[in-house]
């Protein structure tokens, strides 16, 4: 089975802002949704991170309330599509796992975040509980980390495992969903047309099976005060606060 990047980079980068309804659309979505859950930046010299950033529909937006970002993701075609719109924006850009963020900060941040089920990228649980306590690590006192991610901890049946993702006149994309204990096995199968014919190209990668109440607890463990809620899309989210005098 191919790596998250691998897969990213041969079959979902090049369609993804495709599929996430166009470019402007998707930034208009991360922008209602920033403005409506994450706090304004108490000064500009302030740091977010936006954690599997991928086209910047969250990134650009948080930029947009005054925080210096730094947008990381393993996929350079979604980075070169942000790198497009980012204009003059306070945006560091940066291709690298995003295990490794504090690599590329030199302080501490105010905001983290990690949106849009990258969380369930991740290769383990092991992974994830280590980002969760470099995350603690990194956010000033009184800081958040917000993180969405879909719930896959009860499996879907039969049918039900064959998800229409998006389609239009030229092209379908459709996730087909096989689950083992820890795991789902991602199947992203696509139809583009091709003149008169369709051409089929299939790929699949793991997603963790993350249930919400286990990453609540785990960011708890890590001195966080969580709030669990639902997300847009599906989704699940997860507001976690570093509070004052916890460091
Ligand atoms: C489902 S997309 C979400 C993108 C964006 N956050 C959003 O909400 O649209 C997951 C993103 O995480 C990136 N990604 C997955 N695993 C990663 C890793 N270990 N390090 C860095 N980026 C990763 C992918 O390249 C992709 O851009």
């Amino acid at each position: 089975m191919p790596s998250v990047t691998e897969h990213y980079e041969n079959h979902l980068a090049p369609i993804y802002v495709w599929m996430a309804g166009g470019m402007d659309a998707a930034i208009s979505r991360g922008q209602a949704e920033v403005n409506a859950i994450c706090p304004r930046a108490p000064s500009q010299s302030q740091w977010a991170v936006d954690l599997g950033a991928g086209f910047g529909m969250h990134a650009i937006a948080l930029a947009d309330i005054g925080y210096s970002v730094l947008a990381i993701d393993s996929s350079g075609t979604l980075l070169d599509a942000m790198r497009s719109r980012i204009g003059a924006r306070p945006i560091k850009t940066v291709r690298d796992d995003l295990l490794c963020f504090r690599n590329h900060l030199d302080g501490p941040a105010f905001l983290i975040v990690c949106m849009g089920d990258t969380l369930t990228h991740l290769p383990d649980q092991q992974s994830v509980e280590q980002l969760f306590a470099d995350v603690a690590a990194t956010l000033e006192a009184g800081g958040t980390f917000i993180v969405t991610f879909r719930d896959y901890s009860t499996p879907l049946i039969g049918l039900k495992r064959f998800i229409p993702v998006r389609s239009d006149a030229d092209r379908i994309l459709t996730c087909f969903l096989e689950y083992d204990e820890v795991a789902v096995t991602v199947h992203d199968i696509l139809h583009e047309r091709n003149g008169s014919d369709w051409r089929q190209s299939v790929s699949a990668y793991r997603k963790l099976r993350l249930s919400p109440d286990w990453v609540g607890s785990t960011l708890e463990a890590k001195g966080l005060q969580v709030r669990i809620e639902p997300g847009l899309a599906g989704m699940t989210r997860l507001i976690a606060n570093l509070l004052p005098g916890r460091r």
